[in-house]
């Protein structure tokens, strides 16, 4: 399935986006045909996904700053430092980024919304209950709209607010409604920085990818010295530009390259209705198709069954056996990366009697019969027959689910798979499967890293770099092998 036809399974299908759009539905099959969407009907098709609350900006061309307007939201929460913002405001409005500014109660026992107004020339948002703010400007529309939400100054119970999902106001509402990125920049008393309560939030909102501009430390307002006053606005607001343009940077790093990734289990049939399978949910490899797709890869991801949204990427292919999962990498071939996150059920089970006899597939296997043998089948090794075969990619990465021996494990498949990284990690105890975390270890020829426990998601952002690496060095040995 392509990547259109994907976004319009889950805008609810052909018949019902004709429907919400006012137009012929054979348009929209042509869209599915031809994997675009005209861009006069990008807009609509955003509305009704932000209507439907499905984030399907990832199906759509990324933004360039070139071509649209940029657009910030600054939330200005409650603190001493509250008055700085207004300077952030002034360097803001100096780039041609569209700025908005929401303002919680604290922060207008600091300074007022007029003050904001006179600075952004544009209305200043501070009530969620707001009936003329709503006609206008929803707090959907505040939240879906800017390319990123700025926190500054970020107080602790605006962190706390977000890490436990409270929307108790316009500025907590946006945050838990927005797809946007945010950065955070904190700036509260050094002791309620440290608090261990503040810490594990912080902790918590770093690992859902959310961004600190880290406090800086020094004499308070309040007398105290420590981290946590509010770094000088010239620099957040050159480390906010840096970060837009290495972010556009970054939509561009894979672009022209063609990727293939296994993820989720494999099953395998015993009779109509039971199988074998494993363990394996396909968040670590969803979330690998995810970010390459976010770097402009041309993704095609291949997965057994499973139980979780599918990421946004050019083209899914769902496949149920070892078997089919091999027929459909090699349909896809030649491709420049391919990476076998899938746990492949390595055996085909084929029920036999006590007399060695075949069952009958098509029916039930019924508990009378006396006894229940199986024969086992070895399946293909996928990443093993493609990575030591005439199509292999530049680039081949596999994984290494270990319970014991981890390293000496992962550097043997290394070897007799004949393929470029492992990622090893130990699967004892029902550690990794389902699980949103993952420790794992990078085993190469001649180097092994160690990471730190980290959510999937960044595991899949430092994995795609580590990724880009390996593809730099090989066109550079292609550059000076001519
Ligand atoms: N793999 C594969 N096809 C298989 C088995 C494994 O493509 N039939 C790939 C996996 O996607 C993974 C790597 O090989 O990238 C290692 O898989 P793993 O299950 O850890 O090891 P196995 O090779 O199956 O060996 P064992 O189960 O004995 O550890």
């Amino acid at each position: 399935m392509n990547k259109i036809s994907q976004l319009i399974s889950l805008l609810g299908g052909t018949g019902a986006v004709a429907k919400e759009l006012k137009i012929q539905p054979s348009a929209i099959s042509n869209w599915k045909k031809l994997n675009k969407i005209p861009s006069s009907k990008h807009k609509a098709i955003l509305e009704l996904g932000s209507f439907l609350n499905i984030n399907i900006e990832n199906f759509l061309p990324a933004k360039k700053l070139r071509d649209f307007k940029f657009k910030i939201l600054l939330i200005i929460s409650g603190g001493v430092a509250s008055y700085k913002s207004l300077e952030i405001i002034r360097l803001i409005k100096k780039t041609n980024i569209n700025l908005d500014v929401v303002m919680t109660k604290s922060a207008q026992r600091f300074i007022t919304p007029l003050l904001v107004t006179s600075l952004t020339e544009k209305k200043c948002y501070v009530d969620l209950f707001s009936v003329e703010d709503e006609t206008k400007m929803n707090h959907i529309s505040l939240a879906r709209s800017p390319d990123i939400i700025l926190v500054a100054p970020a107080t602790a119970n605006i962190m706390a607010k977000l890490a436990n999902g409270l929307a108790d106001d316009l500025a907590s509402t946006i945050l838990l409604a927005s797809f946007s990125k945010i950065i955070l920049a904190p700036s509260m008393n050094p002791v309620m920085w440290n608090n261990l309560a503040t810490q594990e939030n912080y902790k918590k909102l770093k690992d859902r990818g959310i961004k600190f501009i880290e406090p800086d430390t020094g004499d308070m307002a309040c007398g105290e010295s420590g981290a946590g006053r509010l770094p000088e606005p010239k620099l957040i607001v050159e480390s906010i530009l840096s970060d837009i343009n290495k972010d556009q940077t970054l939509a561009s790093q894979f672009k022209n390259v063609s990727i293939l990734i296994t993820a989720g289990p494999t099953i395998e049939n015993i009779d109509p209705v039971r199988f074998v399978s494993n363990r394996s949910s396909g968040k670590q490899g969803f979330e690998i198709a995810s970010e390459l797709t976010k770097r402009g890869g041309k993704v095609t991801l291949i997965t057994g069954p499973v139980n979780i949204p599918f990421p946004a990427c050019e083209n899914i292919i769902q496949v149920n056996t070892a078997h089919e999962m091999l027929d459909s990498v090699y349909k896809q071939l030649p491709a420049d990366i391919l990476i076998c996150n899938a746990a492949v059920a390595d055996w085909k089970l084929v029920p036999k009697t006590s007399s060695n006899k075949n069952f009958d597939l098509n029916n039930k296997i019924k508990k009378t019969n006396s006894s229940l043998l199986f024969e086992t089948i070895k399946n293909p090794d996928i990443l093993a027959t493609i990575a030591k075969g005439n199509l292999r990619p530049k680039i081949v990465i596999g994984f290494s689910a270990e319970t014991n021996n981890l390293k000496k494990n992962a550097y043997s498949k290394l070897i007799s798979k004949n393929v470029d990284l492992i990622v090893a990690n130990n699967v004892s105890n029902n550690k990794v499967f389902g699980e949103d975390y993952n420790k794992v270890c990078l085993i190469e020829k001649n180097n092994c890293e160690e990471w730190e426990t980290q959510s999937k998601k960044s595991v899949a952002f430092n994995l795609v770099n580590k990724i880009n690496n390996l593809l730099n060095n090989y066109n550079q040995r292609g550059i000076n092998a001519k």
